[in-house]
């Protein structure tokens, strides 16, 4: 396997753009193939076997440009699918959850720790599984939030009505005496400063997504896959439906200019 191959990415939608943007960061030379499933989203409210089943064909579409390491840069798919796919393919995968709940234990003062993600996300218990494992004693929290992939798929982000909502969601979690909230979409930090305004200074907000492009340095490191070029990498960008407004949407969030976006029938990967 070539260092200089891409990073497979993908997500229901436009989230796991929050996770390109830090990988961007840290991993600077590493050229990127995202996929976003716009035609599917959201994965919040569907089954195990139905998110699993989707994860699959996103990841055989990304094989046929041979990445040579797969981010799920999507919370419900890392809590329903990774285990699974892991152990059917040979390209190295990681997740977001495992990553955002080191962070999060790492994190808290006071050990009361709050989750909010999708209902599948808050369902699979994974994050509270992860952060009992690294202390038994944690209390966590979660709260999930449907209506928030929906508000930022529209582009929402500052809006009264997404404030609102938001009042709403983290109301009893703000009753459980948290410090620490995990952003547990990578929908979600871009809601940041909304999510901010209303949890409160009190409350440390966690992004999965430093600590999940951090794994990825740690993995590729280990394998001798970082990438060596020293020319721009030449990232690219695919979803499932509306190819041109999720174009729109990325060069709003990301620190590059994407000069293209295409459209994959992806159901033809099964
Ligand atoms: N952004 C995804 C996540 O982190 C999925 C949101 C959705 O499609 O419901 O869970």
């Amino acid at each position: 396997m070539s260092c200089n191959l891409p990073v497979g990415v993908f997500d229901s939608g436009v989230g796991g753009l929050t996770v390109v943007k830090e990988i961007m960061h840290q991993l600077p030379k590493e050229e990127i193939v995202y996929f976003g499933d716009t035609a599917r989203v959201p994965y919040g409210s569907k089954s195990k076997e139905t998110v699993t089943a989707y994860s699959r064909q996103i990841i055989k579409f990304l094989q046929t440009k041979k990445v040579k390491a797969i981010v799920i840069a999507c919370n419900t798919a890392s809590a329903f699918a990774l285990e699974t796919v892991a152990k059917e393919i040979d390209v190295p995968i990681i997740g977001v959850v495992k990553p955002g709940a080191k962070t999060a234990s790492e994190t808290t003062r006071n050990g009361r720790i709050g989750i909010i993600g999708t209902e599948g996300t808050i369902r699979s218990g994974l994050y509270k599984e992860f952060l009992h494992e690294m202390d038994p004693a944690l209390l966590v929290f979660g709260r999930a939030c449907p209506l928030f992939v929906p508000l930022v798929e529209e582009g929402w982000i500052h809006d009264s009505v997404t404030k609102e909502v938001a009042s709403r969601y983290l109301a009893e979690l703000q009753e459980k005496d948290i410090d620490t909230l995990v952003l547990g979409c990578t929908h979600y930090p871009l809601l940041r400063d909304i999510i901010h305004e209303v949890a409160g200074d009190k409350v440390t907000l966690v992004n999965p997504a430093y600590e999940t492009a951090k794994t990825l340095y740690d993995l590729l490191s280990s394998k001798d896959l970082l990438a060596q070029e020293e020319a721009k990498p030449d990232h690219k960008f695919y979803v499932s439906d509306g190819a041109e407004k999720f174009c729109i949407f990325a060069n709003s969030i990301l620190p590059c200019d994407i000069a293209q976006t295409k459209d994959v029938n992806i159901i033809t990967f099964d």
